[in-house]
């Protein structure tokens, strides 16, 4: 298995530090759904690693770019969009990658098919789809230099609003309750630690 912990540890270690933590993110929670939602071991897998790779491709370009504030010309669109070709082509130079390849070139599809390649509906991979999902997500509560950055409820917010015409209406459903989860496991976990730092200090 050549896509195992260590290499991927490695992969991610040439990535800048926003790369790097979106990566990170972006499979935390797309695991995260994807057993919300019923998906198989292998399935899961298969996401985990596609997802800690969705965004590859953007190593390829410059950083100035990826994080210019501001609209971005046509041409510089342009070649952000390559990043999925780009990653696709990166990824198809290893042996046995072909499952991650959707997830790379497909995570910016579009439920009413507007997305990069036209892909629609439930045309699109559903592993792709839920990269799409938690990708926004994550670049919404993710500082970054060209936008405000929102809170976990203004994100859910949006996800709902764009629900059938960006996202599947039905990922969208299965995230808020995985981000529901979340958040109730981390006030559980936080609220121990609490009380053993009041009572054994
Ligand atoms: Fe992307």
């Amino acid at each position: 298995m050549l896509f195992n912990s260590q290499f991927l540890k490695t992969i991610l270690e040439g990535f800048s530090d926003n790369l790097c933590a979106h990566s990170r993110n972006v499979c935390y929670l797309s695991v995260k759904v994807a057993e919300q939602a019923g998906f198989d071991k292998q399935q899961i897998k298969t996401l985990a690693i596609g997802a800690l790779l969705h965004d590859i491709g953007k190593s390829c370009i410059d950083e100035g770019l990826i994080n210019k504030p501001g609209k971005l010309t046509q041409e510089e669109f342009s070649m952000i969009r390559q990043h999925t070709s780009l990653g696709a082509t990166i990824i198809n130079s290893f042996e046995n990658c072909e499952d991650y390849l959707p997830i790379i070139l497909y995570h910016h599809e579009r439920w009413d098919g507007k997305g990069y390649y036209g892909l629609q509906g439930e045309d699109i991979p559903e592993l792709a789809g839920i990269v799409s999902v938690v990708d926004a997500f994550d670049a919404m509560t993710s500082p970054r230099p060209y936008q405000k950055i929102k809170t976990i409820t203004e994100a859910l917010k949006e996800l709902q609003n764009h629900k059938g015409l960006q996202f599947s209406p039905h990922l969208v459903d299965v995230f808020e309750i995985s981000m529901l989860n979340i958040i109730k496991d981390i006030n559980t976990v936080d609220f121990y630690q609490e009380i053993s730092r009041l009572i054994d200090e």
